[in-house]
């Protein structure tokens, strides 16, 4: 680690306030920041999320569904256990990992994973936005009726090829920064919110019914989000 980058991070709010509350990762406060300002995360709500390692969004989506709920976290690195996590040890493309969640039902799909950077920002954007389709995909596949959908993405011009195809399967499409991402970063988040149900028939004993209700709760005091909120039937 530079010795600049280690600077930095000592004097990085985020970062100290992760380590003092043993959060694993300052990425955590994303996550909170998130799911305090939309309604992706309720008690006893089902968590299926992709990019899990080290765990800190782990700890706060099991902090937000609580006891009664449950999170499923998919990273092929290492993470120390979370009681309430089942950590599955595998890439997003695994065909094991279909096997594994044949059946499976969540309320909420989540995915910080980011590409391994390679230093040339067209790529890490193709990479970057190649992990939302496949996230999306999987949501698409296992989201209940109501279900949000949320995922990290480093903006370009190839965003509105994913967008394109998933912000129609919700009611609501936001993209949004978080207060706990570093501005000058170029990552951002999608958010879908209202899944409409799988477009192929549902399968027996699958939850039915209306959407829930998808607007947001006004932002906490004092925190800065850049949001834009975009009309999905625009992209049909
Ligand atoms: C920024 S870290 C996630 C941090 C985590 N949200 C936290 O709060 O601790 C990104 C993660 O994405 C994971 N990742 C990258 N490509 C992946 C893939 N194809 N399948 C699953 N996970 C992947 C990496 O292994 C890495 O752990």
């Amino acid at each position: 680690m530079g010795r600049q980058f280690a600077a930095e991070r000592r004097s990085d709010r985020y970062y100290r306030a992760a380590q003092r509350e043993g959060l694993r990762s300052r990425a955590a406060f994303k996550l909170d920041h998130l799911a305090d300002r939309y309604p992706i995360l309720r008690p006893g709500d089902r968590v299926l999320e992709f990019g899990s390692a080290p765990g800190g969004w782990s700890l706060i989506a099991r902090r937000y569904v609580g006891e009664r709920g449950s999170v499923v976290a998919v990273d092929p690195r290492p993470m120390d256990p979370i009681p309430g996590v089942t950590h599955l040890r595998m890439r997003i493309e695994s065909p094991a990992l279909r096997e594994r969640l044949k059946g499976e039902r969540f309320r909420t799909v989540l995915s910080d994973m980011s590409p391994r950077i390679s230093g040339a920002y067209a790529t890490d954007h193709a990479r970057s936005v190649d992990l939302v389709r496949a996230a999306g995909a999987w949501a698409v596949e296992l989201l209940v009726p109501g279900g949000s959908f949320v995922a990290k993405v480093f903006d370009g011009d190839l965003l509105p090829l994913a967008e394109t195809e998933l912000a129609p399967h919700f009611v609501r499409w936001h993209r949004t920064k978080p207060p706990a991402s570093r501005e000058a970063s170029s990552e951002m988040y999608v958010l879908g919110l209202g899944f409409r149900g799988r477009p192929a028939p549902a399968g027996p004993g699958d939850p039915v019914g209306p959407a829930d209700p998808v607007r947001p709760s006004p932002p906490p005091p004092g925190t800065r989000y850049i949001d834009r909120t975009i009309d999905p039937d625009s992209l049909l």
